[in-house]
Formats: structure tokens, sequence, C-alpha cells
């Protein structure tokens, strides 16, 4: 957003954790005037530190130009009510437990200008356990990154029964305006899409190895030098669409069949067996160091800055 004036618009972020704090980074890195809240005024405080320092690496991977003009939009704020009182958008970002959301929405809907989006961040709750029967039910919904929502711009917009289209419609353009990539799930359900994919894969994942037909290792290497490598930059079903002559249908007719099969076998659910878990955590433990841990978490977001910054470089792409 160029040319700030003071009638810019005010991003509320409240719970300045892991992700508040990142939201905090992809609104301001946008040209959004961002205030952060927490009920916690050390975690406020010490996410004011992570995010300079945060701004400061994009900033060595070109992700960001002027990592001190992102910081300074990022103001802190101790009292709710002024947290919230001039925001036309507010992001929601405290812990994963139906009573904190309930409890904190109530409150938003009665702090926050009638007009503005009431967005939650959570990771599987539906919005309708804890917005539902608000005066301004209509204005909430959900607004679920993925972890770290400045590095991969997914966001997963799904409203409750309740939620007016409209601020589906103004939560969509908004996130996009803030750089990020916006989908939206037409009704409530357990996991949304991400986690509902994610979770398909792993469930998979777990009986192959318990099943003995792989390592985990292995496992890991067939998303990584596989299945990852086009899914970084496209979907299953335009992935389909490529891998057959005529186009999707013609993969259907080729290999639906099969896909049926495997279908079948692995409709049955398992339990994540404790022993299984055991088995894997040993493997595990043997390639990476329980203590190296951090270390190799640092490594994953550099990984992930470098990618950021080529599907940058490449931008007349990134649509598509
Ligand atoms: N961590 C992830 O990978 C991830 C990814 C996507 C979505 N989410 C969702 O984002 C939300 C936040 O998760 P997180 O990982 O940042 O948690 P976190 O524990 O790191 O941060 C939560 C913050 O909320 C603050 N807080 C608690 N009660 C509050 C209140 N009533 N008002 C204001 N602040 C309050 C805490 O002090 C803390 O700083 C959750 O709903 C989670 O499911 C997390």
């Amino acid at each position: 957003m160029a040319g700030e004036t003071e009638a810019e618009p005010r991003i509320a972020v409240v719970g300045a954790g892991l992700i508040g704090r990142s939201w905090a980074i992809v609104f301001a890195r946008a040209g959004f005037k961002v205030t952060l809240f927490d009920a916690d005024a050390q975690a406020l405080k010490a996410a004011k530190d992570w995010i300079a320092e945060t701004t400061r690496a994009l900033a060595r991977y070109t992700l960001i130009p002027d990592p001190d003009a992102v910081c300074e939009r990022v103001t802190l704020q101790d009292d709710l009510a002024a947290a919230v009182g001039d925001a036309v958008y507010v992001q929601e970002c405290v812990p994963e437990e139906l009573s904190i959301k309930r409890t904190l929405f109530a409150a938003l809907d009665r702090l926050a200008p009638a007009d503005a989006i009431l967005a939650s961040s959570t990771s599987g709750i539906v919005a309708s356990t804890f917005t539902g029967d608000l005066a301004g039910a209509a204005r909430c919904l959900v607004a679920h990154p993925v972890n770290p929502p400045y590095l991969v711009p997914l966001v997963e917009i799904c409203p409750a029964p309740t939620t007016d289209p409209e601020a589906v419609a103004r939560t969509r353009t908004l996130l996009e305006q803030a750089g990020q990539a916006p989908v939206v799930v037409r009704r409530e359900v357990r996991g949304f899409l991400l986690n509902r994919l994610q979770g398909a894969v792993l469930n998979e994942a777990l009986r192959l190895f318990e099943d003995g037909y792989a390592s985990a290792e292995d496992i890991d290497r067939t998303m990584k030098y596989g299945l990852g490598l086009r899914w970084s930059f496209m979907g299953p079903f335009e992935t389909i669409d490529l891998n057959a002559p005529g186009g999707l249908a013609d993969y259907a007719a080729r290999y639906g069949p099969l896909y049926e099969t495997l279908g079948q076998e692995q409709a049955d659910p398992r339990p994540w067996q404790h022993s299984t878990v055991q088995q894997l955590e040993a493997e595990r433990r043997q390639h990476l160091a329980g203590d190296a841990l951090t270390a190799r978490q640092a490594w994953r977001d550099r990984r992930l800055m470098a990618l950021a910054a080529h599907k940058q470089a490449q931008s007349d792409d990134s649509s598509n």
C-alpha cells in the first residue's frame, strides 16, 4: 500500500505468540499499520524483538526491502479496547481452546467497530462454535494461516453458516492486498482443506511404515524427490491434468481404477499406534539428534526463505 496517511486502514492482531507476531509481519510488510495486543506483557515485548530479528533475516533473502519500515508499522498495545477500537480487520491468534476463543470473540464483538471483520487463526475449531450466537456473527469467520505465514502464503477462509458472504469477499480482498494466497472453504469442515490433505498423506505414510514397506527416510524421500517437487508449484488436480495426453479425464480413465482399489485398501482407519510412533521417533533421532531440532528448524526456515525468494523472482508465473 503506497502513501500512508492517518486514515490508513489499521489491522489489529490479538495474541502475539508464534502466529500473531508472524501475522504482524505479513500485514506490516504490505504497508498496513498493525496494532499488536497480548494479554501477557512479556509476550508482547518478546514479539517486538522477534519481529525485528525476523524482518532482518527476510531482508537478507531480499524478501523485504526495508526491515525498519516494517517494524515501525507495528505498534504494541496492552489494552484490548484501544487495540481494536479503530481496526478494519482483527486477526485473533490466542491459544487453541474453545473457551478462550469464545470469551475473546464476545469481547471483540463489543469493542471493535461494527463493520470490522473478526477473523480467527484457529487450526481446527469451526467458527460457528465460538461466534454463532454473537450479535455480530455475520462479520466473524476463520482465516487459518500456515506457519510461518510470512513465508507460506496460503490462508484458508472458512465462514460459519451465520457469516455474511460480503465478509468473506472483503477478507479475501484484504488478504490478497497483504500478499497472501487465500482460498475459501465453502462450508465448515474439521481440519479445513490443508490439514485434511496433510492428514490423508500422514495416515498413509504411517500405514506404509507400520506394515514394513519402507523406512521412514525412504517415505520422506518419496515426497522430497518425487511428489513434493511438483507440489511446490501445482496441486493434485493440475498434476493429473498434465500427466495424460488428453488431460484430467484421460488420466481418470487410465488410472482411476487403480486409485479406487488403493482407496479401498486405505479406507480402514487406523489409530496412530504408540509402538509405531516410537519406532518412527527412533529412526528420526538416528538422523537428527533431539538437541539439533532447533537448528534444523532454523535451516528449514532458511530453505523456505530461499524458496520464497525464488518464487518471487518468477513473479510473472506467481498467479499460476
Ligand atoms: N503454531 C502453528 O503452527 C499454527 C498454525 C496455524 C494456526 N495456528 C493457530 O493460531 C492460534 C495461535 O497459536 P500460536 O501457535 O501462536 O500460540 P502461542 O501459544 O504461541 O500464542 C498465543 C498467545 O496468545 C496470548 N493470549 C492468551 N490468551 C489471550 C487472550 N485472552 N487475549 C490476548 N492474548 C492472549 C498468549 O499470551 C500467547 O502470547 C491458535 O488458534 C493456533 O491453532 C497455529
